[in-house]
């Protein structure tokens, strides 16, 4: 789609268009059957605008509660922040009145900002995704104001506060140092900081995959957030008035909230044993942001290997939001046939298999042991004081 179709498309006739489209239920098998009869009444170019809006937003349903309300382009629908992360980071900027939200694509982060309450000022460098943002405020009766600009060369709003989310496919390859982001972190920073009055409270979203380098080097908080239990991204804040070096995870949706100053983690003292009755496996965002000791020491548990992920480990029952608890059952040494006698012998019919620091191919197991019987297993194939194990577990 480009600007011309867009703005067609948003158009009384435009919008017949899209109720025309929607009606036929298209599938991209379908596509050209749909087109075809769209174009018995409409231009080509509002047939195919109606047509592409109407299958994003069939794909953007698991992102977005009120997807059919929204317009998107392919790679902008990709790179959008889903709404349970957009409205958590948004509530951080709830307190500033202004907030800029530079790089801000099709405007699903502005959403969040404006539904906190936020008057806010939304920039991006592609016209067709500024007025895309637009569009989707609108779609939810909120305001906002946009401009197509660059935020390295063109004049920036007098925001109380900014939030980021810069391009990390430069050339179209993913990456996931902030220095080959686009616009490169270091760079806005600079601008930032030379304003006056300088923003209060920085945010810039990067990928969760960050390169540790650039976790360490960062001044301020850096944010590990999950959702659900799946890891989704980590914003680095700044707080140029009040800075303090952080590193914080956060669950969605609780949300629930583990942090540390980095120099604590270093000197938190690791316990290595053997698993005891109950095992923990930490949500990603807690492994990721290196909390791991943090979190064990915390609730009174041990590890069972050293290193960046793996389990925790104790001999009491645990409630913790921070992770997913299990009853242990036994642990073996990792051989293929005695896990599969262990299973065979107790009748187990249906496993879940989880594996933390190993290779073993689960499809391929599972075919192996031909597994008959009423009972479920939990089989973790992980590490444990160095040694390739299985834990018969069962979930708490
Ligand atoms: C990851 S996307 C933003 C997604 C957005 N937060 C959303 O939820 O839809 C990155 C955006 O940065 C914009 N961008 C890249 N470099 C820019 C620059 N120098 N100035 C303004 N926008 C830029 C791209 O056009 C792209 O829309």
């Amino acid at each position: 789609m480009n600007l011309k179709s867009l703005e067609q498309l948003l158009s009384p006739t435009g919008q017949e268009a899209l109720t025309a489209a929607g009606e036929l239920a298209p599938t991209e098998a379908r596509y050209p059957a749909c087109y075809d009869r769209l174009r018995k009444h409409w231009p080509e170019n509002i047939a195919r605008a109606a047509l592409d809006t109407v299958l994003l937003r069939q794909r953007a349903r698991t992102k977005f509660t009120h997807a059919d309300r929204m317009y998107f382009d392919r790679e902008a629908l990709t790179m959008a922040s889903g709404e349970a992360v957009s409205a958590y980071r948004a509530a951080r900027f709830a307190p500033f009145s202004t907030v800029a939200d530079l790089c801000c694509g099709i405007g699903s982060d502005a959403i969040g900002l404006a539904q906190a309450g936020c008057d806010v000022t939304a920039i991006d460098r592609d016209p067709l995704r500024v007025r895309m943002a637009a569009a989707n405020l609108a779609a939810f009766g909120l305001p906002g104001q946009f401009r197509c600009a660059d935020v390295l060369t063109d004049p920036l709003p007098d925001c109380a506060a900014v939030f980021v989310d810069p391009g990390r496919r430069p050339g179209g390859r993913r990456t996931l140092a902030i220095a080959d982001y686009e616009p490169p972190v270091a760079a806005v920073c600079q601008r930032l900081q030379t304003r006056h009055p300088t923003p209060r409270r920085i945010g810039f979203k990067t990928a969760p995959g960050i390169p540790w380098d650039d976790v360490q080097s960062w001044p301020g908080e850096v944010e590990f957030l999950s959702s659900a239990g799946e890891l989704k991204e980590c914003i680095l804040w700044q707080e140029p008035e009040r800075e303090t070096p952080l590193v914080r995870a956060t669950l969605l949706p609780g949300p629930f909230h583990l942090s540390a100053d980095s120099a604590e983690i270093e000197t938190v003292e690791e316990e290595i044993t053997a698993p005891g009755r109950y095992l923990y496996d930490p949500d990603p965002a807690i492994s990721r942001a290196g909390l791991l000791p943090v979190l064990a020491a915390q609730i009174g548990a041990t590890r069972i290997e050293p290193g960046s992920g793996g389990f925790c480990t104790a001999d009491q029952r645990i409630d913790t939001p921070f992770a997913a608890g299990y009853r242990v059952d036994d642990v073996l040494p990792f051989h293929i046939k005695r896990v599969g006698d262990w299973l065979a012998h107790r009748h187990v019919g249906r496993i879940t298999i989880v594996k933390r620091s190993s290779s073993a191919d689960a499809e391929a197991l599972m075919k192996r042991w031909k597994l008959r019987g009423d009972r479920h297993q939990t089989v973790i194939l992980t590490r444990a004081q160095g040694e390739a194990v299985a834990i018969l577990a069962t979930r708490l």
